[in-house]
């Protein structure tokens, strides 16, 4: 019998992504969502693409322990891929009350439930901003964390540090917890029918929906946030990971866990591409694949930018059997063929 997989968070980016080749991969999916930073486009999209009507949809909020509960008591979950969270560093500064109770609450439900199940396999959704302001690159999952700039950073290093010690604790005994970290850098694209994709609400923060936001006509101007920094352009570097290349990695991951593979109770990877570009690159890139000219200016830095960061992906690649495969190119066309879709609906 096929396997469940609980995708909390199932509604959002990177949690359509996952549920789409989660369900290729004939694993039976249920999707968590309380909708609180998305609407229901993606599931829509996530059905369209599978061909899947019949996707069991739980619109719960997982800070609401009664219903995480009910929905294990309702499921025979077998693993869970928890992305439920808020996401915006800025406004993590802002309101880190709000930022501290939605992330780590959901989470601690998570784990409570699944434990009063009989344990289960849990799959953290993290972040490269673990790391911190390191200048040991590539990293690698043994770099040390730093202290983090943002509540947001804080969170995932709280709910890694919760996932560890909530395995330790229960090795050994009736109700197993099991669990990985995945360590994304920065996911960006979309799915190549351009039916699923990123929807950030208000004025986008991060840098490829402000670039297709741009380049459709809804922002002016792109500011590059820094020229003046020490790299070969002198603008920061990132390691872009395209979000269908991200979801299969769940995909390897969850596969890990669920057939007993995993080496060690908890565990930890990268997932990028392990190649840096910088800002400007990208936009160059943009503009070249797409065939078109971007309104963008040089502005100052952006405070709290590290200058580069990038992976080191040897684990993921050996021990996933998982890399990185859509090249840029195909994933800011992708990005841009999502906007267009999006400007039609
Ligand atoms: C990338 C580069 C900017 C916007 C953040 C979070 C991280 C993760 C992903 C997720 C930087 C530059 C950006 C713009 C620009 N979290 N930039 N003009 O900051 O690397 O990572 O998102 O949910 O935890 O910290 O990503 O896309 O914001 O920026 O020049 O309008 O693009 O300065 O160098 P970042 P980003």
């Amino acid at each position: 019998m096929a396997k469940k997989v609980l995708v909390s968070g199932g509604a959002g980016y990177i949690g359509s992504h996952v549920t789409v080749e989660l369900i290729a991969a004939g694993y039976e999916v249920i999707v968590a969502d309380n909708m609180s930073n998305c609407d229901l486009t993606c599931f829509e999209g996530v059905k369209k693409i599978t061909g899947r009507d019949d996707i069991p949809f739980y619109e719960i909020d997982c800070c609401d322990f009664g219903a995480v509960n009910k929905l294990f008591d309702e499921q025979n979950i077998d693993a869970v891929i928890h992305f439920a969270a808020f996401k915006a560093v800025g406004e993590s500064v802002a309101q880190p009350i709000m930022y501290y109770r939605n992330n780590l609450v959901s989470f601690l439900n998570i784990l409570e439930a699944a434990k009063n199940h009989g344990g289960c396999n849990i799959l953290f959704s993290s972040s490269a901003t673990v790391y911190g302001e390191t200048e040991n690159l590539p990293v690698t999952e043994q770099t040390p964390r730093l202290p983090s700039t943002s509540p947001y950073g804080n969170t995932k290093q709280m709910c890694e540090d919760i996932l560890r010690d909530v395995v330790f604790a229960t090795s050994g005994s009736d109700e197993p917890v099991k669990g990985i970290s995945l360590r994304y850098f920065n996911p960006i694209g979309a799915h190549p029918s351009a039916l699923i994709g990123e929807l950030p609400r208000g004025v986008p923060n991060n840098l490829v929906p402000f670039i297709t936001q741009t380049a459709i006509g809804k922002r002016e101007c792109l500011s590059i946030f820094g020229n003046d920094y020490n790299t070969k352009d002198g603008t920061c570097l990132r390691d872009y990971i395209d979000v269908v290349d991200l979801a299969k990695a769940h995909v390897a991951a969850v596969s890990r866990m669920l057939d007993g593979k995993m080496k060690e109770d908890y565990e930890i990877f990268n997932i990028g591409t392990g190649k840096p570009l910088s800002v400007q690159e990208l936009v160059d890139a943009f503009e070249k694949v797409n065939n078109l000219k971007l309104n963008y200016k040089i502005a100052p830095r952006r405070p709290g930018d590290v200058v580069a960061i990038w992976a080191d992906t040897t684990l993921a690649n050996e021990e996933l059997g998982w890399k990185a495969e859509r090249s840029i190119e195909e994933t800011l066309a992708s990005a841009w063929a999502w906007e267009k879709n999006l400007a039609e609906k």
